[in-house]
């Protein structure tokens, strides 16, 4: 008898405490003690701009006194967009009845009503912080009183001469769209994946990065105060080894080095930011005496970028945008079946889980500072060789 077949087939469930981000969500309660990248800072000006982030619209805006702001979009006084409204110099003057608001949501004005609004400080459009970093506009969406400080990067501090700080807002890495339609933690996991490294992007739709990443590493994973890593070794047979170390950081940070293998620590760090439930953003920042250095690190599919390939091409030579978005819009965890190669997503939910009830008992979640002094992150991914310094690398003979 036939078994094993389809028939009757139920699927269960996502990870609905991992994977959900919205107001309310355990883990959208995690994500809230963090601040996020939300913009390039030279997307706020006079002009309002609608931003997604944890499944809530905002919008955003510059004054023309230059503060930013960063409100509910739905105005109090009877629920028109503020994305109509026009910025002037200290808030956003609503289109309907004209209400201003400055960013932290004051009502400076109500034209209509005697002296401007007796009662105008009675009312408070919402508003959440924002602050401008490493040239992008970061929020903290989360309560009042476990604001932490913004964290710094050692990478990104005193960027030495001929280097540039490289923000990008479009994704990295293995192709696709500039905004993911997926659930995040589909991506965020890959990030402690290194096994679909050699398969998918090297024997399955030929060499996406390097021949170096083809070899199937040996891997140790470790839990760190912020997060967990991977420490991949492959022996490169001609007397050198690879120790590439690949890190994730609460709650959605990837520590990915070049998979082209740049030589020692990492100078690119990447934000998973959800926009929802089934789309994410990645903000990427890099240093480099190359402006275009992102751009380059892109894996090619037989040369070609992602965006030129038909659907054939999708299928023959996948990548991750295909790996990952075929998963589901939300993955269906329940029905993984987790095995020794997939200990750093174990590791990963695990600490996640965690969190959820650090943070559901009251308490803080890892890696929140709330002193500056506390606030400088230490990144330790990188790409280290080990063995005979002067042999040639494999990336010579890597179409690319
Ligand atoms: S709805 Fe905004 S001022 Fe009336
Ligand atoms: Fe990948």
């Amino acid at each position: 008898m036939d078994t094993g077949t389809a028939y009757g087939l139920r699927l269960g469930a996502p990870l609905e405490n991992l994977a959900l981000v919205g107001p309310d969500t355990p883990y959208g309660e995690v994500m809230r003690r963090y601040w996020h990248p939300i913009a390039k800072v030279e997307e706020a000006t006079t002009r309002p701009i609608l931003v997604k982030v944890l499944g809530e619209d905002l919008v955003l805006f510059r004054t023309r006194k230059g503060a930013l702001g960063l409100l509910h979009p739905r105005c109090i006084h009877r629920g028109a967009s503020l994305y109509y409204g026009g910025v002037e110099e200290d808030g956003i003057r609503c289109c309907y009845h004209g209400w201003v608001f400055d960013p932290q949501g004051h009502c400076l004005e109500q034209p209509c009503e005697p002296e401007l609004g007796l009662h105008r400080d009675r009312v408070r459009q919402p508003w959440y912080p924002v602050q401008e970093q490493y040239g992008l506009i970061w929020a903290y969406l989360g309560p009042p009183e476990k604001k932490p400080v913004l964290p710094r990067y050692d990478v990104f501090e005193d960027i030495p001469e001929g280097e540039v700080l490289i923000v990008n807002d479009t994704g990295v890495g293995g192709g696709g769209p500039a905004l993911l339609d997926f659930n995040w933690l589909q991506h965020w996991e890959n990030v402690m994946d290194p096994f679909h490294v050699p398969i998918l992007h090297a024997r399955f739709s030929g060499f996406q990065f390097t021949a170096e990443m083809a070899l199937i590493p040996e891997v140790t994973y470790e839990y760190t105060p912020r997060g967990v890593r991977s420490i991949q070794m492959r022996d490169l047979g001609d007397g050198r080894s690879l120790r590439r170390i690949t890190e994730v950081i609460f709650p959605n940070l990837r520590v990915v080095a070049s998979p082209k293998l740049a030589s020692g620590p990492t100078n690119i760090i990447g934000w998973v930011v959800p926009l929802d439930d089934v789309n994410f953003k990645i903000f990427t920042l890099a240093r480099d005496a190359d402006p275009q250095f992102l751009g380059k690190l892109r894996s090619t599919h037989e040369g070609r970028p992602w965006a030129d390939l038909d659907e054939p091409d999708h299928q023959r030579m996948p990548g991750d945008y295909e790996a990952q978005s075929s998963q589901g819009k939300i993955s269906i965890h329940s029905e993984d079946h987790l095995t020794t190669t997939d200990q750093g997503i174990a590791m990963l939910r695990r600490m996640m889980a965690k969190q959820v009830r650090a943070v559901e008992g009251g308490g803080d979640p890892v890696a929140v500072s709330f002193t500056e002094e506390d606030a400088l992150v230490r990144i330790e991914g990188g790409n280290y060789f080990e063995g005979a310094a002067d042999a040639p690398l494999l990336v010579a003979a890597v179409e690319d």
